[in-house]
């Protein structure tokens, strides 16, 4: 079976992350397993195809979608229940590249419903051993994601910050305030030793990226674009002026990329291709 087949899936597990997210767990009892940072494609009959981060995949092959509530087909996931059926095509994309050196000096950076993708990367990390920095950045205290899970993380060798626009939890300000004050004190050649995963607001993203760059630090980011098809052949995901794909090319783009991607932080397609400013 291919990953572009499109497969039935029953909805196993439904768990209410916060207000307007939810996560839904399946089955997948194919030989298919996906690596962090890839996506799938799903449909929920008689409403559309959408893309969706895998946010988890464990050892018996249970994946994971985490799902924000903001349109038609995101209401319509919000609304399953445990036994309904979707269609599921996957994995597609590529995924995050995992550090061939044990030593190197990790942050998995997030803000939104970006910690999706994340927590599948801090979850294979984890399982190799490899300790890592994640910052979360959330509007509010209710919109952070997976925190029980990423304290457990704490716990053991890795680090957990996060913050709020408000302030009210955590601290006060944007990911990237935590990320430059905890670099801050970093010589050049820890510097050098660092990698940066990120996904979220194209915003932060490109704002990472700047500081990534002008400390010469390794730089990888996840993007979003509206897609129709996912596996390459309409090409409303292209990113000007390479006409890379998002769905094929991407999600994951790292600094050499994003430095000649014109559209990166500035435009986004709407559905009928036409570009408008992010
Ligand atoms: C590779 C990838 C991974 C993604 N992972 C997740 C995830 O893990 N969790 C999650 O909740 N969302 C994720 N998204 C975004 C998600 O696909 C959109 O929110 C979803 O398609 C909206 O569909 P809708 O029918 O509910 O909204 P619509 O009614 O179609 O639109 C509502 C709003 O969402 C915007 N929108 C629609 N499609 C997209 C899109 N593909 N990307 C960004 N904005 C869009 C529209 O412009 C509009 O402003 C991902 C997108 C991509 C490209
Ligand atoms: S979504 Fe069709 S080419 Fe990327």
């Amino acid at each position: 079976m291919s990953e572009n087949t499109i497969k039935t899936i029953k909805i196993s597990r439904i768990i209410n992350e916060c207000k307007n997210v939810k996560t839904i767990i399946f089955h997948n009892s194919t030989e298919l397993r996906p690596n962090p940072g890839q996506f799938v494609m799903v449909w929920v009959p008689g409403v559309d195809e959408i893309p969706m981060s895998i946010s988890a995949c464990d050892e018996v092959n249970d994946w994971a979608i985490t799902v924000k509530n903001v349109g038609d087909c995101t209401q319509a996931l919000h609304d399953l229940k445990i036994n309904d059926l979707i269609g599921v095509r996957g994995p597609l994309g590529n995924s995050f590249d995992k550090p061939v050196n044990k030593n190197k000096n990790i942050f998995l950076i997030g803000g939104g419903i970006g910690m999706a993708p994340l927590r599948f990367l801090a979850y294979e990390l984890n399982k190799s051993n490899q300790d890592f920095k994640i910052i979360q950045g959330a509007k509010v205290e209710s919109d952070l994601l997976f925190m029980d899970e990423l304290y457990e993380y704490d716990r053991r060798n890795s680090e957990f910050h996060f913050c709020t626009d408000d302030g009210n939890y955590g601290e006060k300000g944007v990911t990237t305030d935590i990320f430059q004050k905890l670099i801050k004190e970093y010589t050049l050649e820890q510097l050098k030793n660092t990698i940066v995963y990120s996904c979220g607001p194209e915003i932060m993203l490109f704002k990472l990226f700047q500081i990534c760059v002008k400390h010469d630090i390794e730089f990888y980011a996840s993007l979003e674009r509206i897609m129709r098809c996912g596996c390459g052949i309409c090409g409303l995901c292209a990113l000007d002026p390479l006409g890379l794909l998002v769905c094929k090319d991407g999600p994951i783009f790292n600094s050499k990329q994003l430095e000649k991607i014109e559209d990166f932080g500035k435009f986004k397609r709407d559905f009928t291709g036409k570009k408008m400013s992010i």
